[in-house]
């Protein structure tokens, strides 16, 4: 393989050498460079060309695709968008201009910030007849099953914005979803508590905008905490998106079918929803729960490291950063901030969640393994203390992560080669074998 590199995308000059140790050939597969990360290798003429398919069951070593939206480097503990650093944009960006980032691929000059955040909050109220929907739904449906169903009802709704080769009704649909889905992920929790829904305020921040429509009622006026505003604008920041995670390859799975932005965002929504996705800081509360009180710890601690036991520290460790998440890094002191805001640091359960993570960041178990607490341990702490029910966690990912979704889609739509994916298989059932009758079967 020669050492050149290639500019990403362009012919490439270099090339992998592929022999069979059956027949003896060799073909050469191109190797595509990266603008950071590992070089590809590029297998789209294997089959064509050796009558072989790759093998990668949930894809730890393939690219699915080209993207130019977020990059992760898991050893150095780096997550950039577009090229900005994730720190730099949770310190001095707010979460409307990382969505006109992920959106358009540059940060916005002032007059375009301007234009950008009148088009969303000018798209921040549902169509009437989208309450009917909530309405339809059980007081105790879990909040994750009203947002599958009234995301993917938006396409029945907005018929203007679903010709998905029209550049402008892409435009607008990325729009109305960014902007609508803090008023629908509001009334589901209004919804769930039996209150009526708080319509949005135009006047108010986007992260502003949605505390209110979940905390304020209709019988007395309800300030928002800024701190608690900049900590939810953080969350919806660093959740923005994750590269070619689950629910992001559903969104463009679903997309390439040519299926409309409204049910592809639908399709989203339902993988984030498994707890091996996006129901991790709803598994952290729940750890806390288990636990209950400082005393139990260390037995807790104790069982996670007996090898005979499943228990995990839900809240440590990660797939991919392994030195440290740059997510958590921010939200931790958001959550010192949050906490002492409102007063809460004596919360029994906050309090419990504070002295585990000190014991777990001493611990010789946790430091040898590289296992610290990850975005989900913060985030979880902090909803709580604003006062969210566990169940509304995921709702709250499946918000921010929505603009990553949406990018991601309209990259994938604007790409000229769209084809629809269709990954193939290594089949290990029964080889072709003849139909028996029903009164001859042995
Ligand atoms: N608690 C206790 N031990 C752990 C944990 C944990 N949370 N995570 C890893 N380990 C141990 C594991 O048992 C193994 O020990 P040993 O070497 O003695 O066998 C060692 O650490 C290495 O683990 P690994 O197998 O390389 O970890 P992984 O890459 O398979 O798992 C993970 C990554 C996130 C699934 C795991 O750390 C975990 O289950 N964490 C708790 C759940 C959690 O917080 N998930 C949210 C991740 S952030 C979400 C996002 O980015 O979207």
């Amino acid at each position: 393989m020669a050492n050149a590199k290639t500019a990403p995308g362009t012919t490439p000059e270099k090339s992998f050498t592929l022999t069979s140790n059956m027949t003896g050939e060799s073909w050469d597969l191109p190797v595509l460079d990266s603008t950071a990360g590992p070089s590809v290798i590029d297998v789209r003429k294997l089959y064509d060309e050796t009558d072989y398919f790759t093998y990668d069951p949930s894809f730890t070593s393939t690219g699915s695709c080209k993207s130019g939206l977020t990059f992760i480097d898991g050893d150095k503990g780096i997550l950039m968008h577009r090229g900005y650093d994730i720190k730099e944009l949770a310190s001095k960006s707010s979460f409307l201009e990382v969505c006109y980032l992920l959106l358009n691929g540059e940060l916005p000059k002032s007059a375009e910030m301007e234009t950008f955040r009148k088009t969303i909050t000018h798209h921040t109220m549902v169509h009437e007849q989208v309450h009917n929907f909530f309405r339809g739904f059980r007081r105790d449906a879990h909040p994750m099953a009203i947002m599958c169903g009234v995301v993917g009802a938006l396409s029945a709704f907005y018929h203007d914005s679903l010709d998905i080769w029209d550049p402008r009704q892409r435009e607008i649909s990325a729009h109305r979803l960014i902007a609508k889905m803090p008023t629908l992920a509001a009334m589901a929790y209004k919804y769930s508590v039996g209150q009526p829904f708080v319509y949005p305020r135009n006047d108010l921040s986007y992260s502003e905008n949605f505390l209110h429509m979940c905390f304020a009622v209709p019988a007395e006026d309800y300030k928002v905490n800024p701190i608690c505003a900049r900590a939810m604008d953080r969350i919806f920041i660093l959740h923005a998106d994750h590269e070619q995670n689950a629910s992001t390859s559903t969104v463009r799975l679903a997309g390439s079918s040519q299926a409309n932005p409204f049910a592809c965002i639908a399709a989203g929504i339902a993988c984030l929803w498994g707890p091996a996705h996006g129901g991790a800081n709803q598994a952290v509360l729940e750890m806390l729960r288990e636990i209950g009180t400082k005393d139990n710890i260390p037995d807790f601690i104790k069982r996670v490291k007996d090898k005979s036991d499943n228990t995990r520290l839900m809240g440590f460790g990660h797939r991919v950063y392994k030195n440290h998440d740059p997510r958590a890094t921010v939200l931790r002191e958001s959550c010192n901030e949050v906490l002492d805001a409102l007063g809460v640091r004596n919360d029994p359960m906050l309090a419990l969640a504070m002295e585990l993570e000190r014991i777990a960041l001493e611990d010789e178990y946790f430091v040898s393994r590289k296992l610290f607490p990850n975005v989900d341990f913060y985030s979880g702490i902090i909803l709580k203390a604003m006062g969210f029910p566990t169940s509304m966690f995921t709702v709250l990912f499946a918000v921010a992560r929505t603009v990553g979704w949406i990018s991601q889609w309209k990259e994938m739509i604007e790409e000229p080669q769209l084809r629809i994916g269709r990954p193939r298989q290594l089949y290990t059932g029964p080889a072709m074998r003849p139909y028996v009758p029903v009164d001859k079967r042995g």
